[in-house]
């Protein structure tokens, strides 16, 4: 069953395909991609320190890395957990920064009753445009999106190694990358109507209100299943946080079709490493806070088979605000009968296209 629901965006209604259905772990929905906007609430910041398969990474690297050192943590968030983590296991000092006014007054006032305000000095601002003395030993930053840098993890992280970390400083997570592969929208949902979650609707609002106006947003859609992957996976995004940091890349992978299906997008989910040595988090095969995030590729599905070669490419370039990532991606299909598709789209982070694509046309009817 479909509805369609309304939102308010600066002072206008816009009309949203709604799926009224509660969310369920074994049932996919559809959200916008959010962790790239400072919408945070006390409900999201939950389900990340709830996200197991996330914490236990980021605290094993800390008890790991954090003894005896500074540690900077960058967007602390309403909960200070790295921070608190990072005292835990024995860090001599905590630098916390938070950039979102509200998670850091909530962050102030927490502070007490944890006990930790001798240890750790809460700073208000994006760390890129902090200063402070003297430098950090050991920077912890989940910044951390489904699309592995989308949060701007590469360009605040390689400021952070250049301004506020010693030269023999290490970054918590170590590595991150973005996987893709080919996928059909009809395989992703099966029987379910492709519509929003009546859930997501209030953070589709605030991203298109902090934006000024609508735009096509990502489309994140929770409990992918990988059974609908129609081909082989392949990098097109890599952040090596203790090596050589890419403000902007470009990443090419040649995938081969596995499976016969209607191609029409790519999926795309993070890997991620809190230390060198460990089984990576991934996102689209284990139960994380983390989603996938699905990109059209086709305007109508295509017919694939086994053996049939999808050229990949994701272009990371740094948007107009200077920190968080405008994508492109762009595909080339041949089937082994020699026929060819070729299909693209852009992902700004913000501003750009609306309706630009029939899936988005189809989510936000005209009047
Ligand atoms: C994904 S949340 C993580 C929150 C918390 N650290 C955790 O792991 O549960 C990212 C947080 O970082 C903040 N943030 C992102 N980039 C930042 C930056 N450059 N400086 C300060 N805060 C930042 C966001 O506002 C948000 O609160």
């Amino acid at each position: 069953m479909l509805e369609v629901d309304e939102i308010l965006v600066n002072g206008t209604t816009l009309r949203v395909l709604v799926d009224p259905e509660p969310e369920r772990a074994d049932r996919p929905a559809l959200w916008p991609s959010i962790g790239e906007y400072p919408i945070y609430d006390p409900f999201l910041y939950t389900t990340m320190t709830t996200d197991e398969e996330r914490n236990q990474r980021f605290r094993a690297a800390l008890a790991q890395l954090a003894p005896d050192k500074r540690v900077l943590d960058i967007g602390t968030g309403q909960d200070l957990i790295w921070a608190r983590e990072s005292l835990r296991a024995g860090a001599r000092q905590v630098l916390a920064v938070e950039v979102i006014e509200e998670s850091f007054r909530t962050a102030a006032a927490n502070l007490p009753a944890y006990g930790l305000d001798d240890r750790v000095t809460l700073l208000r601002g994006e760390s890129t445009s902090v200063e402070f003395a003297p430098h950090a030993d050991v920077c912890v930053a989940e910044i951390i999106g489904s699309l592995a840098g989308a949060e701007g993890a590469a360009v605040v992280l390689d400021d952070a190694k250049r301004r506020h970390l010693a030269p023999s400083g290490v970054v918590v997570p170590h590595r991150a990358v973005t996987q893709a592969a080919a996928v059909g929208l009809a395989d992703l949902f099966g029987q379910q109507p492709l519509a929003f979650s009546a859930s997501s609707l209030k953070y589709l609002q605030d991203i298109f209100n902090w934006n000024g106006a609508p735009f096509d947003v990502r489309l994140r859609i929770e409990n992918a299943s990988p059974s609908a992957l129609l081909s082989e996976s392949g990098t097109v995004e890599e952040l090596d946080f203790n090596g050589t940091l890419h403000t902007s890349q470009r990443h090419s992978t040649r995938l081969t079709i596995t499976r016969a299906g209607r191609m029409d997008g790519v999926l795309t989910w993070l890997q991620l490493w809190c230390l060198p040595k460990e089984e990576p988090l991934d996102a689209l095969r284990m139960k994380t806070n983390w989603a996938s995030i699905y990109f059209p590729l086709f305007k109508t599905p295509v017919s694939v088979s086994p053996g049939d070669i999808l050229d990949l490419s994701l272009a990371t370039v740094v948007s107009d605000d200077g920190v968080r990532p405008d994508y492109q991606l762009s595909a080339a299909l041949r089937t082994t009968d020699g026929q060819e598709f070729a299909g693209s789209v852009d992902s700004p982070h913000h501003g750009g296209p609306f309706r630009a694509h029939p899936i988005y046309q189809q989510l936000f009817p005209a009047d």
